[in-house]
């Protein structure tokens, strides 16, 4: 598929290239398997910038696999606690105990186990497996795919099934015999420092001269990309009910989005009808939660783009009436303690006074 010559030049140019250009990152100084792991799970869908306090956080909390697995969710979310996409922190968790008692505390080192984890795409394991095992397996995370796409001008949506099975070939083609690790994480850095997805620094790229792309004169055109609908806009009403310096808190369903998270009681509002809100959320409280309670001024507009929507939360501090079926009484200066979404921090904070 890919001429010999010319593999070969990319090979070696892009590892001379990594050799004196590479990234200083933390998880390049360990050969620790978990801790390598718990940097690509961090480093899904995340920037390297956003990640590094975070992975340092989060293996200063659980140094050890062991250690992971046998600490409770809550606990776990909470160190992961404005990183986003917490569907990962809770599959690293499940993973962690899956590997301590299926393989024996070791992280598999083939792709078929790898893959019996949640959390582990093929991507994720090519990773691994490369960075840990030292194994010839692909990767293809976003950065890989637009180098990739560039280098030989796949025009086709990386989307469609087709295009991304051609990508992976490619991926899985080009890493040069014994040196995956270094061929692997080359692809990343050069996708994240070089060809950017606006603007890349062809002048910079030691694979001009091979890149069709470029060659093209049009590199930004690959990967090619689809238009992408426009997210909707919820907005809901959310409720401060205080009794005695205390808050309710409720915690979200362990699936779903934002799973296992504790947040101020909130209902969404059908439409944009914001008309005598007050009262709908006095008999919202009543019928969801069978208490009574005085909803008192406004706290405020918050306002969060998550990655499929965006939403607006009007909050009104409330005061409870009576008793309680449903939630948990919080002081107010215990709520740092419980892991949150970023809009429920922000509303806690404003509480404590600050933002
Ligand atoms: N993105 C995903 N994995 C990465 C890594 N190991 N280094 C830099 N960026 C990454």
């Amino acid at each position: 598929m890919i001429a010999i010559t010319s593999k070969e030049k990319i090979q070696s140019k892009l590892l001379q290239w990594f050799k004196k250009s590479k990234r200083d990152l933390p998880w390049r100084k360990t050969r620790d398997p978990y801790a390598i792991w718990v940097s690509e799970i961090m480093l899904q869908q995340t920037q390297v910038v956003t990640v590094i306090p975070y992975y340092q956080k989060f293996l200063k909390s659980f140094p050890t696999l062991h250690h992971l697995a046998k600490a409770n969710l809550s606990t776990v979310l909470k160190v992961w606690e404005g990183l986003g996409y917490y569907s990962r922190a809770r599959n690293l968790h499940r993973a962690s105990q899956i590997v301590l008692i299926r393989f024996h505390g070791k992280i598999p080192d083939t792709l078929k186990d790898l893959l019996t984890l949640p959390g582990i795409g093929r991507s994720t394991a090519g990773a691994i497996l490369s960075f840990v095992f030292h194994k010839e397996a692909p990767i293809l995370d976003g950065n890989a795919k637009r180098v990739l796409s560039r280098l030989f001008a796949v025009s086709e949506s990386p989307d469609k099934r087709k295009t991304e099975q051609l990508l992976w070939k490619i991926s899985e083609s080009l890493i040069p015999k014994g040196f995956s690790n270094p061929f692997n994480q080359a692809l990343m850095d050069l996708g994240s420092m070089i060809c950017t997805p606006k603007d890349p620094q062809c002048h910079q790229c030691p694979l001009k001269k091979h890149c069709q792309g470029y060659l093209s004169g049009k590199p930004e055109r690959y990967p090619l990309r689809t238009v992408k609908k426009a997210i909707p806009h919820i907005t809901a009403v959310s409720a401060v009910i205080g009794k005695g310096g205390k808050v309710l808190l409720c915690q979200r369903p362990p699936k779903g989005l934002l799973g296992g998270l504790w947040e101020f009681p909130n209902w969404r509002i059908k439409g944009k009808r914001r008309a005598r809100l007050r009262l709908r959320l006095r008999n919202t409280i009543k019928k969801e939660m069978e208490m009574n309670v005085e909803v008192k001024e406004s706290m405020g507009t918050f306002q969060q783009t998550y990655s499929h929507f965006k939403l607006t939360l009007h909050v009104y501090y409330c005061v409870a009436m009576g008793k309680n079926k449903k939630g948990r009484w919080v002081a107010v200066g215990n709520l740092h303690l419980l892991p949150m979404s970023r809009i429920h921090r922000r509303i806690a904070n404003a509480l404590s006074g600050g933002r």
